[in-house]
């Protein structure tokens, strides 16, 4: 067997064997493969890309080649979730706590954000004293004690993703459907989920631009699902526009008890009941309309924010110490109408350009530096009210005044969950 065989081989669409896919991960991570000559497999399985066999030959062995983690002394009912990436999106701070409150149990393990993204770990990071680097032990012990706990994932999941991954994002392979499904389930495979609820981002916001896409990806998943032992439920969701209404680290955390404690409706509120509800389904083996009842009982007692306040408090964090700046700039509107789009990628970027994010995985990160959006889709804006606001160290220059779309007419097209995929 050799690598140049099997390139000619899915360049000419062939379909590739268990045996060859694992030859390539094998020998990818020990270096006999070259990356010029895996970004060339790359590229050909972006063109000509692959059949369901090949997937799950791809996930096997890439959720092979590193830890794993063994969930099964925690019982059935541990459920785990985890979206595609967005812009503003701190589910994971809402709805841990809802679906523990419920009675399911949720390990969690999740990454840090780069680029126009955030990540789970640097939100709870900017709460003073909250620990992201639990070992397994005292990991499965906080799931047990309390029904749930988020650590920092271990470097070495999934380590043949992780070095593939690195160099799809420098050879323009990044959005193979196929390659992003493995790359998921891989993951999730290897940290030993046995249910899921997947959020889907499809917009300008997401990896996912357009929803026959989405749809592929998420059938994808469920596939390779069902093929490891694992039940895989798809909620398909909005990124075009930013999830809430704050972005940035510390903001985040704080629109996160707005919702917990003072019960914020709104586009955020409704994924976060939508997500919990099918996670206490699953979980639970109840129906969706049982499963949310509870949930929304559980806001609404405030038994998900005391179980938000025991996650903290286990995991070390004061919350009265959530880092706030001070320094502070108005955007103000110049036109009057309907604010009909909001720019999730650009805010991404600007958010970043502020401190809440990284460009590259070195930078620090500012926790109390990011945005608020102080008006809502559709909301009536007139000229000289203000849009949102700023909160940085940095000076600010020119701000892109294309961020925002304002028009006569309302937007109608303003879905949030486009659909379910089970
Ligand atoms: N997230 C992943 O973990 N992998 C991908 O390929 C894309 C998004």
């Amino acid at each position: 067997m050799n690598i140049i065989d099997i390139i000619n081989k899915k360049r000419k669409k062939q379909e590739l064997t268990d045996e060859e896919i694992k030859y390539v991960i094998d020998n990818f991570l020990n270096g006999t493969i070259k990356d010029y000559q895996m970004s060339s497999l790359l590229m050909a399985i972006l063109l000509n890309d692959m059949t369901n066999e090949e997937i799950y030959s791809l996930t096997k062995y890439m959720a092979a080649s590193g830890e794993q983690l063994d969930l099964t002394s925690l019982g059935t009912n541990v459920v785990d979730k985890h979206s595609t990436g967005g812009v503003g999106d701190k589910t994971t701070l809402i709805i841990a706590p809802i679906v523990a409150s419920c009675g399911v149990k949720v390990a969690k393990m999740s990454g840090r954000g780069l680029g126009h993204t955030g990540g789970t770990i640097d939100k709870l990071e900017s709460i003073p004293g909250f620990t992201v680097n639990l070992t397994e032990k005292e990991f499965i012990n906080e799931v047990n004690d309390i029904g749930l706990a988020i650590t920092s994932q271990t470097e070495n999941v999934a380590l043949a993703d992780k070095k593939i991954y690195a160099l799809r994002d420098v050879t323009g392979t990044v959005e193979s459907i196929p390659l992003i499904a493995s790359s998921i389930m891989s993951k999730k495979i290897a940290l030993g989920a046995k249910k899921l609820v997947l959020d889907v981002k499809v917009g300008s916001g997401a990896l996912i631009k357009n929803i026959d896409d989405a749809r592929r990806l998420s059938r994808l998943m469920i596939d390779i699902g069902k093929h490891s032992g694992i039940d895989v439920i798809c909620i398909l969701t909005n990124m075009s526009v930013p999830l809430g209404n704050n972005i940035g680290n510390a903001l985040e955390v704080s629109e996160a008890i707005d919702i917990l404690h003072n019960h914020k409706k709104g586009s955020l509120y409704e994924l976060c009941v939508e997500l919990s509800s099918y996670m206490v389904s699953l979980g639970l083996k109840i129906s969706y309309e049982e499963a949310k009842e509870k949930v929304l009982n559980n806001i609404d007692n405030d038994e998900a924010y005391d179980k938000f306040l025991e996650l903290v408090k286990t995991q070390h964090g004061n919350i009265d110490k959530l880092p706030q700046e001070k320094t502070k700039y108005e955007i103000k509107t110049m036109t009057e109408g309907y604010l009909v789009d909001i720019d999730a990628y650009k805010l991404g970027v600007l958010s970043m350009s502020l401190g809440a994010g990284r460009l590259t995985k070195e930078d620090k990160l500012d926790y109390s530096a990011g945005i608020i959006v102080n008006k809502n889709i559709n909301d009536y804006v007139k000229k000289g009210d203000v849009i949102m606001t700023l909160y940085t160290k940095k000076k600010i220059t020119n701000i892109d005044n294309t961020i925002f779309k304002i028009s006569d007419k309302k937007n109608r097209n303003n879905k949030l969950i486009y659909e379910i995929i089970k």
